[in-house]
């Protein structure tokens, strides 16, 4: 979004529309966390060699590592990454000992072309049957790079069960974007994000240069690789760029970022719930319908910048 800040306040309440509802309001110890109020002016975006964008050392090592819930009630993850020379393996090695990882699951990778843009060897792996209120370790990039990191599992779902969820949306790669995740990860208290939609704002860079979504997932793998962030799709995620020969919409998006919407009986990726903990979560993407709706007349509406 690129509105005034009233004005992008309520798209983000009546367009991204992720419905959380959670115990009575009397009952809900939010708080405040911060004076924090973001500044008037443009913020730039971090250059490709910032330090936060730099690739992991090692051979075809696992980059972007991302988790997200992988069930309707959080005893699955899915865990994403990307390899950049060859597929390498899709397989996840896990356990609740961090010096022996006792399972594997075995994932799958996929890959896309952006205009002159050719994507790494993108993996999911769902890792099902985990125990509430556990610490598991994992491990990627198996016979080749292995990096190892951890999450914790959610309590089981129930109506009193404490839980702290963090909110994010439209946060880019600006020098400000850094300055919101590191004030996120600051606070102890949360456990998983619901992520309102604008991941990578790739879509601002000429050609809508793929390579910002690499940087994107490199960048908040600080956090994704150890939290589950809750994903759902904003305008930034359409990528309909009929100029460059991209008629599907939602291209890159689709291909990085996947979610359990089949657990809950959805039959699409933009709208599906889960539960977790205390809080039952229901995502839409009120841009779903775009490529229907407009695709095939070639009109481009254009709803945001
Ligand atoms: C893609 O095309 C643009 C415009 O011609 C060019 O600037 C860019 O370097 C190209 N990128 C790749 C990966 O070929
Ligand atoms: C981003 O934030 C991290 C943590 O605060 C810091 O170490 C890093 O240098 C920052 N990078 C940029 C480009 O601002």
């Amino acid at each position: 979004m690129g509105w005034p800040s009233a004005s992008r306040r309520l798209a983000v309440a009546l367009a991204l529309s992720l419905v959380v509802v959670v115990e009575l309001a009397g009952r809900c110890h939010g708080g405040v966390t911060s004076s924090f109020v973001r500044k008037t002016e443009k913020t730039v975006d971090m250059p490709l060699d910032s330090d936060v964008f730099r690739v992991p050392p090692g051979y075809n090592a696992p980059q972007q590592v991302h988790i997200t819930q992988g069930d309707l009630d959080g005893a699955a993850i899915i865990v994403s990454w990307v390899t950049q020379d060859e597929p390498g393996s899709s397989t996840v090695l896990y356990g609740a000992d961090k010096n022996k990882l006792e399972f594997y699951a075995e994932g799958k990778y996929t890959r896309y072309k952006f205009y002159n843009y050719t994507s790494g060897y993108i993996h999911h792996c769902t890792l099902g049957h985990l125990k509430y209120d556990t610490k598991y370790y994992y491990a990627v990039g198996i016979g080749q790079t292995m990096r190892q990191f951890w999450f914790m599992t959610p309590p089981k779902v129930g109506p009193d069960v404490p839980y702290t969820f963090g909110l994010i949306g439209d946060l880019g790669q600006s020098f400000d974007s850094n300055i919101t995740l590191s004030h996120y990860e600051s606070n102890p208290k949360a456990q998983t994000v619901l992520f309102v939609g604008d991941l990578s704002y790739a879509d601002d860079h000429p050609y809508h240069d793929n390579v910002r979504w690499d940087t994107w997932g490199r960048f908040t793998e600080r956090s994704t690789a150890y939290q589950p962030w809750i994903w759902v799709a904003g305008n930034h995620e359409i990528d309909f760029a009929p100029e460059l020969g991209e008629n599907v919409p939602f291209k890159p998006y689709s291909h990085r970022y996947h979610v359990p919407y089949w657990a809950s009986g959805s039959t699409s990726p933009f709208w599906y719930s889960i539960k977790r903990a205390s809080a039952y979560i229901i995502v839409l993407a009120s841009y779903s319908a775009y490529g229907i709706e407009l695709g095939g007349q070639g009109v481009l509406n254009p709803v945001g910048t």
